[in-house]
């Protein structure tokens, strides 16, 4: 498997991972238009990684900086390459990025009761606040994750 930071022409890319893995543990009740996906690309604090297995991508790891942290926003690896390393391949190559960007820490907001939370926790993410919100209409308690670097 092979890890790239994504460039604006991997937009599209990005786009039919997202759209392979499904809204599962999405905040978002769609997936990002591909033009979300390019301004997101186009940001100067902002950027991605791709896993590649056997020549196809599949997965991303979407990251922002701010201030003096990172936040991953979406993870996602497509279901038939799970449980073989690509997200803790992708978790490792967005704490180098923020590392090397002089970050000092990686934060993560899930719903607290997704199955992801034990993944991120197996890689050392602890729960660090928690808060009630309103995702697409339905309560949800939000918890966000943070791993120092
Ligand atoms: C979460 C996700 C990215 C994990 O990707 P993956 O490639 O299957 O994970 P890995 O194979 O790298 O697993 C890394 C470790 O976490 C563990 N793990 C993976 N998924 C897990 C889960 N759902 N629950 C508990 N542990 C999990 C693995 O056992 C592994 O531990 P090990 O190295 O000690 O064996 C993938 O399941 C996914 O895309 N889920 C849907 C989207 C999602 O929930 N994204 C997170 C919110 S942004």
């Amino acid at each position: 498997m092979r890890v790239r930071r994504a460039t604006i022409d991997d937009a599209m890319a990005i786009h039919d991972v997202l759209q392979r893995c499904g809204t599962e543990g999405t905040l978002a009740p769609t997936e990002p238009a591909l033009a979300d996906i390019e301004r997101f690309l186009r940001s100067k604090s902002a950027g991605a990684f791709i896993i590649a297995r056997d020549g196809r991508d599949a997965g991303v790891a979407m990251f922002d900086r701010q201030g003096d942290v990172l936040w991953l926003f979406r993870l996602g690896v497509v279901p038939d390459a799970r449980g073989r390393g690509a997200g803790r391949m992708l978790v490792d190559a967005v704490e180098a990025g923020a590392r090397g960007a002089g970050a000092s820490a990686v934060f993560v907001q899930l719903p607290k009761a997704l199955a992801a939370r034990t993944f991120f926790e197996a890689l050392g993410y602890r729960a660090d606040t928690e808060e009630p919100d309103v995702v697409a209409g339905q309560p949800v308690t939000l918890v966000d994750l943070v791993k120092l670097v």
